[in-house]
């Protein structure tokens, strides 16, 4: 459905997406253990505001609305009521409209939908934030935590790890169907680090992973599932990783692109979006994203271009098998050709093709109800050459995301268009 009004990105910011494995995240082991904490929910979603305000410069009083994705608060952090925590990061915020999303890892991206309708339906500027924090909680209570994202009284039995074996299962019937070795799954692995390691607010900013590393199961990269029949299919170097971290962004209208002082020029459009969710009670086929599919390709439609069109993409690799299928489900990639682009490089910050080109769920880090707003000011970043070392060298027009909440059930998509 195209939107009543045309609208635009202004710009925005991220915080450092932090967790295990980042130089800054305190542990138990940190020089700093005891002496310093890890920022609170509070920091950061402050720290990713004030930097979409400095970063656009609008006058925070002509912000009509607001909306912050976040999946549990309540569980992590023992916070809910995230509308007025953001209504709460700037005084000139007290009384405005402000509204939590929620569906799952797509909660993001349902509060980039909420302000898309909020500019349709007649606002000029709507601020738009996603944020977690998990580290709170060790990697198998947070697994718990996480598997309310699934079909909790079904599936929780499946392993502790419940979205890990609910992938593993994933790349177990497409092997059987296509055939995939832990030598294919790492070239995302490997493409994921690498860009993280030039990306300088990623959360494996500082963390290496060679080839050898991502394709061999063993003790250094552990296959670590309890489930015996799935855990062959799983292995760390194959998962997102468990962050901390904030995304910011600023929606305009036209009117709302003047009201900054800015042009249309400065901005990044929402040319297409698409929106598909599925029951949270069945499961479909094990081997293909149909509701990526169905949202990404109504996002195509909306902005009336292809998938040959694009120029660079944001997918929701929550495991490396997810970017490969993403790839299939957008039409990057046909059926069973998803990981041989990978491995040509096709997808590579200097490929045809660049994904997740500041590392992805797996690299740059995932904080669940952060990433549905990271990917599209990603986009935005690339599009304006504001990407420094991770900075893709060649122009670009068009731009698609991806943000998946659960196994394939809520799907979220955006077309952007590059305004020049
Ligand atoms: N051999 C065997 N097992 C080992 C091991 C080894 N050498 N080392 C560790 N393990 C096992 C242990 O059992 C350990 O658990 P316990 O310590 O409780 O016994 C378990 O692996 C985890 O070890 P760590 O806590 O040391 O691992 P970590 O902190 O490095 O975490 C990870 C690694 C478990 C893969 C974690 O990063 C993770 O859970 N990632 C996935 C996060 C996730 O699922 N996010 C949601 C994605 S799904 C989505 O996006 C959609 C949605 O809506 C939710």
């Amino acid at each position: 459905m195209a939107l009543a009004r045309r609208a635009f990105i202004t710009g925005g910011a991220h915080t450092t997406y932090l967790g295990k494995g980042h130089p800054d995240f305190i542990w138990k082991r940190h020089p700093d253990f005891g002496t310093r904490e890890n920022p609170t929910l509070e920091e950061t979603l402050q720290e990713a505001v004030d930097g979409c305000l400095a970063d656009t410069g609008v006058d925070p009083q002509q912000v009509d609305r607001l909306y912050i994705g976040n999946f549990v608060g309540e569980l992590f952090v023992n916070q809910g009521h995230l509308g007025a925590a953001l209504a709460g990061t700037h005084p000139a915020f007290s009384g405005k409209p402000s509204a939590r999303l929620e569906g799952a890892c797509a909660s993001g991206g349902l509060a980039l939908l909420a302000g898309l309708d909020a500019i349709a339906a007649g606002a000029d500027l709507v601020l738009v934030a996603g944020v977690e924090i998990q580290t709170t909680a060790s990697a198998r209570i947070g697994g718990d935590y996480l598997a309310r994202a699934a079909h909790y009284r079904r599936q929780r039995a499946l392993d502790d790890f419940t979205f890990p074996a609910l992938f593993a299962r994933r790349i177990r019937a497409y092997g059987e169907k296509y055939g995939l070795s832990d030598e294919d799954l790492a070239h995302f692995a490997v493409k994921a680090y690498a860009n993280a390691n030039r990306n300088p607010l990623a959360h494996m900013h500082a963390k290496k992973c060679s080839f050898e590393h991502a394709a061999t199961p063993g003790d250094r990269n552990p296959q670590f599932l309890g489930n015996v029949e799935l855990r062959p299919y799983m292995k760390v170097t194959d998962c997102s990783q468990v962050s901390d971290g904030a995304s910011c962004l600023l929606l305009a209208s036209e009117a709302g692109v003047a009201k900054l002082g800015r042009t249309l020029a400065d901005t990044v459009e929402v040319a297409g979006r698409g929106h598909a969710v599925d029951s949270l009670y069945t499961d479909g086929d094990f081997t293909e994203l149909r509701m990526v599919r169905a949202a990404t390709h109504q996002a195509l439609a909306d902005a009336s271009i292809s998938a040959g069109d694009l120029d660079v993409a944001e997918v929701h690799d929550c495991f490396t098998v997810a970017e490969l299928m993403s790839y299939e489900a957008i039409g990057l990639a046909a059926p069973g050709q998803g990981a041989a682009l990978a491995r040509d490089g096709a997808t590579a910050i200097d490929g045809r093709i660049p994904v997740n080109t500041g590392g992805g769920l797996v690299g740059f880090g995932h904080p669940v109800g952060a990433t549905g707003v990271k990917q599209p000011l990603e986009i935005f970043r690339q599009m304006k050459g504001l990407c420094g070392d991770y900075q893709v060298k060649q122009p670009m027009s068009w731009g698609i995301t991806s943000n998946m909440g659960g196994d394939d059930k809520t799907v979220v998509s955006c077309v952007l268009r590059n305004q020049t």
